[in-house]
């Protein structure tokens, strides 16, 4: 496969990640990308990830930090990787797109419902490929219990429960504000958690029924002693019941103003068993299959073609392989395993959690998908120049 001519847009956090999972490739004489271009509004950002992309590349990327001027000046580039900050998905993801160029995009694929419509709409009108970046799928503990459920392992889903109960009261920049983040942690790690679902799963959501709280208005820079506070707007505790397809229910709890005793529980219950995210598989008469075994199990079943599509040359590192589907599909034309379909879904299940709260009723996922129910998302929508102004329940 020829490698992709690939440019970063957003050298922070996540994209150090990327370029570890295209080192993991490279060590294993995999090449799906030739990194080519590295922009980002901090100059410095996007110098140390050339700098680190040269290291085992050999060539080094160009800088930029205007994404007008590398679309303008990088003709060579075919495909970008958006790994911006949720505010600037869609202005860094459309005018790639209308440059020609494919989009691999950090999730959530936008930071409102209008944002999402507007990727995928000039995705459609450019004729390219569409992917986000959604990583927690691919590793080999959920492919196990993708696998198990389509054995017939735990029989038909019943109930899912998802809970994480905890403390966290340090700052995290960006991801504290809704303008530049749309919501907490509930759509920043929670979008992960909507995918899972709908992977696991393997149906649609249909209805939401959820309460968000703020319980503390305030993070700090030492939190034991509550100094260097910033006054933050998004919310730190969300209690979710969602339905899906074949009647199956979804009790999903993040909180993140629990002190004292944390947990976390993730376990799906079907008519014969259930899965267990800590523990492994557990029959109904306490027969037991623990996580490593049951990974080992599907391993040792995998037809070549099937491991080589899903851990290419034995890689696991799950960014690694999402770039590598990425790049196949550019070079194939086959669909990207989450495509900005699948994105735009997942991000609706989340923001349902917040529109139902405002409303304070259940909310169909069709109409959060049709922008029908969108109280909760509009000051953001005013804000970034994205639709109407109108009721908010902010
Ligand atoms: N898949 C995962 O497991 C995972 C983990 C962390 C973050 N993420 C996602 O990755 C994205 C980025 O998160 P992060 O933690 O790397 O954030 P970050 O703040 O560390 O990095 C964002 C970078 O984007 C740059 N930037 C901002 N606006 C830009 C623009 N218009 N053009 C070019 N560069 C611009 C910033 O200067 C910064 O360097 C988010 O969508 C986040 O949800 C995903």
């Amino acid at each position: 496969m020829e490698p992709v001519r690939l440019a970063f847009v957003g050298c922070g956090g996540i994209a150090g990640a990327h370029v570890n999972g295209l080192r993991a490739l490279w060590e294993r004489e995999l090449r799906p990308f030739e990194v080519v271009a590295a922009c980002d509004v901090v100059e410095d950002q996007a110098r140390q990830l050339a700098a680190r992309v040269a290291e085992f590349q050999g060539r080094q990327p160009e800088v930029y930090t205007d994404l007008a001027a590398m679309l303008d000046h990088a003709a060579e580039v075919e495909a970008v990787d958006i790994c911006t900050l949720h505010s600037e998905h869609h202005t860094t993801a459309v005018p790639s797109l209308e440059a020609g160029k494919h989009v691999l995009i950090e999730k959530p694929l936008g930071i409102t419902m209008r944002a999402g419509r507007l990727i995928l709409a000039a995705a459609v009108r450019s004729r390219r490929h569409l992917a986000v970046a959604e990583n927690y799928r691919r590793s080999p503990q959920e492919r196990a219990r993708h696998w198990a459920i389509r054995q017939g392992r735990i029989g038909s889903p019943r109930t899912f429960y998802w809970h994480d109960v905890g403390e966290g009261l340090g700052k995290w920049g960006w991801r504290n504000f809704r303008l530049d983040a749309g919501a907490g942690w509930v759509l920043d790690g929670g979008v992960h958690f909507a995918d899972l679902f709908r992977y696991q799963l393997g149906t649609q959501a249909q209805q939401v029924y959820a309460l968000t709280r703020q319980y503390e208005p305030y993070r700090y820079d030492q939190v034991r002693e509550r100094r260097g506070a910033w006054r933050v707007d998004v919310e730190d505790a969300a209690l979710a019941l969602i339905t899906f397809d074949n009647d199956v229910v979804v009790q999903w709890t993040w909180q993140g103003s629990a002190p004292g005793a944390r947990f976390s529980r993730r376990v799906l219950y079907g008519s014969e068993g259930c899965l267990d995210w800590e523990t492994g598989w557990w029959g109904r008469h306490e027969e037991h299959t623990d996580n490593d075994q049951l990974v080992a199990e599907f391993m040792g079943g995998l037809a070549a073609d099937e491991k080589e599509r899903l851990f290419p040359a034995g890689v696991t590192d799950a960014i690694a392989v999402e770039l590598h589907d990425f790049a196949a599909a550019v070079r194939t034309g086959a669909v990207p395993e989450v495509d900005g379909l699948d994105g735009y879904r997942a991000q609706a299940i989340c923001l349902a959690l917040f529109e139902s709260a405002c409303a304070g009723r259940p909310v169909s996922l069709a109409e959060i998908e049709r922008l029908e129910t969108e109280a909760y998302q509009q000051d953001i929508n005013q804000a970034l120049g994205l639709g109407p102004g109108g009721h908010s329940c902010q």
